[in-house]
């Protein structure tokens, strides 16, 4: 079983590098980390990087798993190539670019790309949000999955993931304590669905909700609170039209033992429990 430690980075590919650097550091609230002709390495809590933007295709996506020791990506790769997952090692300039000191590249069987890394690289210093958006960390990411029940399959018994919660065939699952780090949202293609932050309260979520909204960034679900994570969120839209998330109070899932997954309903309801209704294809 391919062990999965946390979720690590983001990479999103974009035509307008400014206008991304732009939405990233005045909107949204990161830290430029390093800024290159073409790329944009950008943070959002202790990690050296958590969001890179790279100029071009912006269907050019991934996302890193954090492994914890290098055996462990030997051992992945056997796994997956056995399955029939065509693997590639990274190079020493992709590592690089990653701050990362190993790391496989494969696609899940939706197609997303998916990178498990070793050694990701912290700091340094603290981060420092270019706005204050109180933001403490990049949390998780919505995949889109054109076979739910077929990459949950993946996911939990291919990779260690554990189903938290489903709203009707879109697993939420956890990789550690919080209640997900990845949830599978059906789409006819493949693609990152959404990219979530953590805020410190919800206070943070209402200041973003009105200052968003009188920058004209579109909100396209929220404020709300999911009815699975317990969650408040606020969801909005970002170049490329790429969604993002600041949500707080996600729930922590302590006691692995104990705990049962619920199912939720495919409707309003089962996304928010105050009636915010989503304004995004995946969640309609
Ligand atoms: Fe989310």
């Amino acid at each position: 079983m391919i062990a999965l430690y946390d979720v690590c980075y983001v990479r999103l590919g974009t035509r307008d590098l400014d206008t991304a650097a732009r939405f990233a550091t005045e909107v949204l609230g990161l830290e430029v980390a390093e800024r290159g002709r073409q790329s944009l390495h950008l943070r959002s809590d202790a990690r050296a990087h958590t969001l890179f933007y790279g100029e071009g295709d912006p269907a050019a996506q991934a996302v890193g798993f954090e492994v914890r020791r290098q055996e462990e990506l030997d051992a992945a790769g056997t796994v997956l190539e056995a399955l029939g997952h065509a693997v590639r090692r990274g190079t020493g300039a992709e590592c690089a670019e990653r701050r990362v000191r190993d790391f496989l590249a494969f696609r899940d069987p939706s197609g997303n790309a998916i990178e498990l890394a070793w050694r990701p690289e912290q700091g340094p210093g603290h981060y420092r949000g270019s706005r204050d958006a109180g933001i403490t960390a990049f949390s998780h990411v919505g995949l889109c999955s054109t076979d739910p029940a077929r990459d949950e399959h993946f996911w939990t018994e291919v990779c260690n993931a554990r189903v938290s919660d489903r709203i009707g065939n879109a697993p939420l699952l956890r990789i550690g304590q919080v209640h997900h780090a990845i949830a599978l949202f059906p789409s006819p293609r493949p693609g990152i669905q959404h990219v979530n932050h953590q805020v410190e309260s919800g206070d943070d979520v209402m200041r973003s909700f009105y200052l968003l909204r009188e920058r004209g960034i579109p909100v396209v679900f929220g404020p709300g609170r999911h009815p699975s994570s317990s969650a408040r969120f606020l969801y909005f839209e970002g170049p490329d039209g790429m969604v993002f998330e600041y949500s707080c109070g996600v729930r922590l899932i302590a006691d692995e033992l104990l705990y049962r997954e619920r199912q939720f309903p495919f409707a309003n309801s089962g996304f928010c429990q105050w009636g915010a209704a989503p304004r995004i294809r995946e969640f309609q």
